[in-house]
């Protein structure tokens, strides 16, 4: 079996509607994997679809700034063997705006209280299983202060960096390795209309979200059995480690 396969493995990613979370999941599938798709609404149309191609998928509806329901949804799951935090908000208001201290709050929930919430869940379970992977994604935002998006989200990912080394420090003497992906502007729903010019990056385009699913499938793989803390800096060369 090659190191990158999913096979047997039960893989677990939120934000699994939108574009880089489907793409994940249509890459996890192919690699073998057994999915649990969880978004704020349950991911149907997905799971047909990957039905469809022969894969075993369950899905969740649940705001992953509710920690109950990431407990919950985890408790019912009888493996966990990788998990993707990959639900993600932003918002585009200016910081002189009246509600901009609200949406500071609900994305510092989503983006940083919502991956605290799922490894909380999450990572007790697979160390009792004896091993498994967390993939978290962050933002090219965290490396470089923001392509485009304001200060709330740019904080948020920041944080999620320096979490991602904490969460990971923590979890590898008991065989999970945590890790994250730094994607740079993807087209997806969230960047979608939002002015990302292609002549900015040194690739001259936007990713694709298969090209963000990818590294983040190989993370949970065996392939990168040897990786710990690491970010894979994924965004076409804005920024260069
Ligand atoms: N698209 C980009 O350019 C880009 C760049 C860097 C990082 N990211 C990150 O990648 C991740 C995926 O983003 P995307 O581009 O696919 O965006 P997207 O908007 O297509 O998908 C995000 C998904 O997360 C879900 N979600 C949001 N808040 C949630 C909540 N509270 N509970 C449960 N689910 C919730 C949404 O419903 C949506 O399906 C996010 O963490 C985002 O910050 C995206």
């Amino acid at each position: 079996m090659s190191a990158f396969s999913l096979e047997g493995r039960n893989v677990l990613i939120t934000g699994a509607a939108g574009g880089i979370g489907s793409e994940t999941a249509r890459v996890c599938a192919e690699l073998g994997a057994t999915l649990v798709l969880a978004d704020i609404e349950e991911p149907r149309e997905l799971a047909a679809e990957l039905r469809e191609r022969g894969a075993t998928v369950s899905t969740y509806a649940f705001d992953v700034a509710d920690r109950g329901a990431n407990e919950r949804m985890v408790a019912e799951q009888s493996r966990v063997d990788a998990v993707v935090a990959n639900a993600g908000t932003l918002s585009w208001e200016d910081w002189e705006e009246d509600h901009w201290d609200q949406a500071f709050e609900r994305i510092t929930d989503v983006n940083v209280l919502g991956v605290i919430h799922l490894a909380r869940a999450c990572l007790p379970r697979m160390y009792r299983q004896g091993g498994g992977n967390m993939v978290i994604v962050s933002s090219v935002a965290a490396r470089m202060g923001g392509l485009r998006a304001g200060p709330h989200y740019v904080a948020s990912k920041g944080g999620v960096h320096a979490l991602a080394k904490w969460l990971a420090r923590r979890a590898a003497p008991h065989g999970v390795a945590v890790n994250s992906v730094a994607p740079g502007a993807t087209v997806t729903p969230m960047t979608e209309g939002r002015g990302y010019e292609a002549s900015s990056i040194p690739m001259q385009r936007l990713a694709a979200p298969r090209e963000i699913a990818l590294p983040i499938a190989f993370l949970c793989s065996d392939a990168a059995s040897y990786m710990c803390g690491a970010t894979l800096d994924v965004n076409g060369g804005v920024y260069m480690g």
